[in-house]
């Protein structure tokens, strides 16, 4: 059992053979960080890390003891009351008026596996022996509010995911509830972050964590392209391969924020949850608000290490489904070959002529329902445009079934254009405030998902729709920010949870499709990917990572993407040339060999190619089909970045180390250029590899040779003289197929 509770000095040590985490039971009967990190060994008590001192001007708990004071304690849920004037964990309004809170500790149970949050998505066990979980009761009598606090620690992983819930006896209005606090001892640290914004999601920021406050955060309604709901904190030696890191991941996709708080005596604070902005939650007696789960992991194996506990827990016990263990289909999507303007003759076209070349799965995306001819109207009615699809969504999916073709379906389901039937027969359904114009983003408006009967409204809706026909993929798309977050159906004293109620009926909408449909594959999507985030992935086992689909600027995207993200999760696609974002040009070769490492697909009209370039996409089809379980599920390693070099190299490792896939990027070309050499990682440094360097068709070329494993990952890979990467220009890659090999 990882999880032990010394009575005598009152102490919890959650811990495996990766990852402690202390707190214990203070003397004023609140609890007390002590230590997260490496494993430790158990002792009876670990006192030695509560430290107090006298500080100036700080209130005490004790009249006889001037250096207790909370305010310069380590503690795990920390409210405003008690001395600590620091931002706190939680901050409500009781019947009074007054903001304190004391929440004492009043007991605690350990059960095995991990309960689920009412609602909420959350990781889970799906064998008690998997996690153990640890419940923390602390009740304020006076205010009479009681909370709970859960930890689950994962026997395999240096994961704990945290979550807490509370109730009350008399009404209190929740202003403030983190999902996660964790006081830490110095502030040593930097802070990752993936920041960006359309079309350029998820890049890698870091900056050193200073006095005061800094913070990630989206107050869009959605958890957007801005900031991800997560951050890392990193030991300033910390690197992709070697350090210490802990990151802090919040599974939610909402509004949030996520926040490192350094004190003047270098107590780092870092608090995660839904954003209080907007947020303002009337709880009445018996009634029980749980906050969304956020996931600490530590890695004292560098930013890689942190990465791959999170792709393992957030692939297999966080995604759901049928299709969470299944390799994804090969899929060609009309988008960016047709955009609007498209007829059935003209997609089974598309669809015979990716089928030719190997494609499983067509994507039918915008347009295909009634006035949608463009972004501005259409969306909401969900009757299918009978002049594009002669025989609706059946006869069509009938006739890439013909063809061979499993058939995938673009929506939008939280969404309405103006002029519907949906806008004029509903008004009130509209997120607005009566009175108020409600602003529009892409020419339409969001629905009150807030509202259950929205919920149910769209529920029957795309049931009806789907019944029958023969879909086996969706796109779920969201195209705009929340900006009237008012609800015709909630009172004056409900309006403060508009916002969290909207992205519970998302859920819960997401629940009953995927449960009405279990064997459709969904993909969440936003503009791209502004709701690329660990809530959704709940739902959807994969999101559209981003609109961007220049292979260049995807390297940066989905090297950011894979800090939390696994690649199982990214849907990356090969698009036409000139980029419809960017207007560059790359090689067939170079798309491919970045889309390779996501959920692949193409973007473009296949049939426009030049026979070399069918042969070619014929050739990477065939070859993503057999390496795709260990593209998708291998153990990913970031090996060289592109936000710091112009070159960028990543690799997946199978599970039993026999087999490895590079891929090898170099941005721009240098004249009269130096050497070359990208060290390996993840291989077994006893065994020898026969090294494959891949052609542009992904086949053989060039000469194979033996190496080490020990040589591959400390010598390092030398790419230099490798021809085509001196003479093909700019943007040019390579892929290496590694075979272990025996003598
Ligand atoms: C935004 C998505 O990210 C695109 O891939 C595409 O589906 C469009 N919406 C369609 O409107």
């Amino acid at each position: 059992m990882p999880i032990l509770f010394h009575p005598q000095s009152r102490t919890f040590h959650l811990f495996n053979d990766r990852l402690s985490y202390i707190f214990k039971v203070l003397p004023s009967g609140h609890l007390g960080q002590l230590y997260c990190g490496r494993a430790l060994h158990d002792r009876p008590d670990f006192d030695r890390l509560f430290e107090t001192a006298p500080r100036a001007m700080a209130a005490c708990s004790f009249e006889a003891d001037t250096a207790y004071s909370l305010e310069h304690i380590r503690q795990e849920y920390p409210v405003c009351g008690p001395g600590d004037v620091r931002l706190p964990a939680l901050d409500a309004c009781m019947p009074d008026g007054s903001r304190l809170l004391d929440l004492q500790y009043q007991g605690h149970t350990v059960a095995p596996g991990k309960p689920p949050i009412q609602g909420l998505p959350a990781t889970y066990t799906e064998q008690p022996e998997e996690a153990d979980t640890l419940t923390v009761t602390l009740a304020d009598p006076l205010a009479g509010v009681t909370v709970r606090l859960f930890y689950t620690i994962f026997a395999r992983l240096p994961a704990l995911a945290r979550h807490a819930e509370i109730c009350c006896t008399a009404p209190i209005e929740l202003d403030r509830a983190m999902s996660l606090c964790l006081d830490l001892p110095d502030s040593d640290y930097e802070m990752v972050e993936l920041t960006g914004a359309w079309a350029r999601e998820r890049h890698l920021t870091t900056r050193p964590l200073a006095e005061g406050v800094q913070a990630v955060y989206s107050l869009r309604g959605h958890s957007s392209h801005q900031f991800n709901p997560f951050l890392a904190l990193k030991r300033p030696d910390c690197g992709e391969m070697q350090g210490e890191v802990l990151g802090f991941s919040l599974v939610y996709s909402g509004n949030f924020l996520a926040q490192a708080d350094v004190d003047p005596y270098h107590v780092t604070r870092v608090t995660m949850g839904i954003h209080p902005q907007n947020f303002c939650w009337k709880l009445d007696p018996g009634q029980t608000f749980a906050t969304p789960e956020a996931v600490l992991v530590y890695s004292d194996r560098g930013l890689n290490g942190m990465s791959q506990t999170y792709h393992t827990l957030y692939r297999s016990r966080l995604a759901r489904g049928r299709w969470r263990d299944a390799v994804r289909p090969v899929l060609v999507n009309n988008w960016e070959a047709t955009y609007f303007d498209f007829n059935e003759e003209k997609l089974l076209s598309l669809a015979a002529g990716a089928k030719a070349l190997g494609v499983e799965l067509f994507v039918l995306d915008d347009g295909w329902f009634r006035n949608r001819s463009s972004d501005e109207t259409g969306l909401g009615d969900w009757q299918v445009d009978t002049a594009k699809l002669p025989g609706g969504l059946k006869g069509f999916g009938e006739k890439l079934g013909a063809l061979g073709l499993q058939f995938g379906l673009w929506i939008e389901p939280e969404m309405v254009s103006p002029g519907t039937r949906l806008w004029q027969d509903h008004p009130d359904w509209v997120l607005h405030q009566p009175g108020r114009r409600p602003l529009p983003s892409r020419h339409q408006y969001v629905l009150d998902l807030s509202n259950p009967a929205v919920g149910d409204y769209l529920y029957d809706r795309l049931a009806a729709l789907l019944d029958g026909v023969p879909v086996s993929y969706i796109k779920w798309d969201m195209n705009r920010s929340i900006s009237d977050a008012f609800s015709c159906a909630a009172g004056p004293d409900r309006q403060g949870q508009v916002l969290h109620r909207y992205i519970l009926g998302v859920y819960r909408l997401y629940e009953r499709l995927t449960a009405r449909f279990p064997g459709i594959l969904f993909e969440s999507c936003a503009s791209g990917g502004a709701r690329f985030d660990p809530g959704m992935l709940y739902y959807a086992p994969q999101a559209w990572t981003s609109d961007d689909t220049d292979a260049v600027e995807r390297l940066k995207i989905q090297y950011g993407t894979s800090l939390v993200y696994p690649v199982s999760s990214m849907g990356a696609h090969v698009a036409a040339v000139p980029n419809h974002q960017l207007g560059r040009v790359t090689s067939l070769t170079t798309r491919a060999n970045v889309a390779f490492f996501g959920a692949f697909g193409y973007e473009m009209d296949l049939t426009r190619l030049p026979p070399r370039g069918r042969e070619l996409v014929a050739r990477q089809v065939a070859f993503f089909k057999q390496y795709r379980p260990l593209l998708q599920f291998g153990t990913f390693w970031r090996l060289q970045s592109p936000f710091t070099h112009n070159e960028a190299a990543w690799m997946t490792v199978s599970p039993g180390r026999d087999t490895a896939l590079v891929g090898d990027y170099l941005i721009l070309q240098q004249a009269n250029a130096g050497y070359r050499r990208v060290r390996l990682a993840g291989l077994d440094p006893d065994r020898l590899y026969r090294v494959t360097p891949l052609g542009s068709g992904a086949e053989p070329c060039g000469p194979a040779y033996t190496a080490g494993g020990d040589e591959l990952m400390q010598a390092g890979l030398v790419t230099t003289g490798d021809s085509r990467m001196q003479q093909d220009g700019d943007f040019v890659s390579r892929l290496y197929l590694l075979q272990a090999v025996t003598e």
